[in-house]
């Protein structure tokens, strides 16, 4: 195999670019006796422009590490630096939700009495006073999200995709530092799906968002620019997807046959040498 096609550590990339967002032991037990540690001991730092996917089993902590990204919950140790400031020591997290993060969840969580365009504004309340420049805003985002003619709809007019479409722009209202999508697509169906990703890819690329998305869908995880996969609460790897190559290891990955040589399936005598290399790609992507 050439040097070309391996997957090289994620962190090899971008070095030029600020650090948005970094995770330091960061660690998060359910329950007073320490029954579940969905995160134990998680470590990782994200640069402006990346486009990540935390991909792993359900339970693995996927929700928990976003959650905690986000400020939504305060981890049991361990510690969340947003540009550079630590999480536990912000004194208004309210105010640093609203300008520095935004969310996508897998329910679009839209107000159903709004229209697409004041759904897109809720968020611009706070940070701009003007009720003309607010519409203003929220037109441009629509216009980004590909939904102009949907701006007067109210959530229950649209299509699921269409409803994510709008939390997307909703998201990006305060132009955050991060956008954080916990499985954007997962009530989506396939073209829906295809269509939110190029959307997440488009937002990435064009308006240099940096963007961290949960999926369970691997297609979804390989269109991105780096992997993080989660196991127990920890990080099981961490790649740059640098190449076609590494995409599609990573399918060949997450399938019965991918799975079995990975975990180290007896191999036929005939596809002994080919399982050994593949066996070895594999553990790396
Ligand atoms: N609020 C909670 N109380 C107790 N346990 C929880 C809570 N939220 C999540 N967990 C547990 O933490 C682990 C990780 O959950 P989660 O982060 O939701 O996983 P994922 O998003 O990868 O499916 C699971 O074992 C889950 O049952
Ligand atoms: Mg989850």
């Amino acid at each position: 195999m050439n040097e070309q096609s391996q997957a090289t550590p994620a962190a090899a990339c971008s070095e030029d670019k600020p650090i948005v967002v970094e995770t330091r032991d960061l660690t998060r037990v359910y329950g007073d006796g320490g029954q579940v540690r969905a995160l134990d001991g998680v470590n990782f730092s994200v640069r402006a422009g990346e486009f990540v996917a935390i991909v792993g089993p359900s339970g693995s902590g996927k929700s928990t590490l976003l959650n905690l990204l986000g400020a939504l919950d305060r981890p049991t140790s361990g510690e969340v630096i947003i540009n550079g400031q630590a999480l536990s020591k912000v004194r208004n997290l309210d105010r640093l939700r609203s300008h520095a993060v935004g969310f996508v969840f897998q329910m679009h969580n839209l107000i159903p009495t709004l229209t697409a365009a004041e759904n897109v504004e809720v968020p611009l309340q706070e940070t701009m006073w003007n009720p003309l420049a607010r519409r203003r805003r929220a037109a441009e985002l629509l216009d980004v999200v590909g939904l102009t003619s949907r701006r007067n709809y109210l959530p229950g007019q649209m299509s699921g995709g269409e409803r994510q479409r709008v939390a997307i722009a909703r998201a990006l209202a305060n132009r955050p530092a991060l956008v954080l999508a916990d499985e954007p697509t997962g009530n989506l169906d396939t073209q829906n799906t295809a269509d939110i990703m190029r959307l997440l890819q488009e937002i990435n690329t064009r308006q240099g968002a940096t963007i961290i998305a949960v999926t369970h869908n691997h297609e979804v995880a390989s269109a991105t620019g780096r992997i993080i996969t989660l196991r127990d609460g920890r990080i099981q790897s961490d790649v740059a997807v640098t190449s076609a190559f590494d995409r599609d290891l990573i399918d060949f990955k997450e399938s019965p046959l991918g799975r079995a040589i990975v975990e180290g399936a007896p191999l036929p005598p005939e596809y002994q040498r080919l399982g050994e290399a593949l066996r070895e790609a594999l553990r790396r992507v």
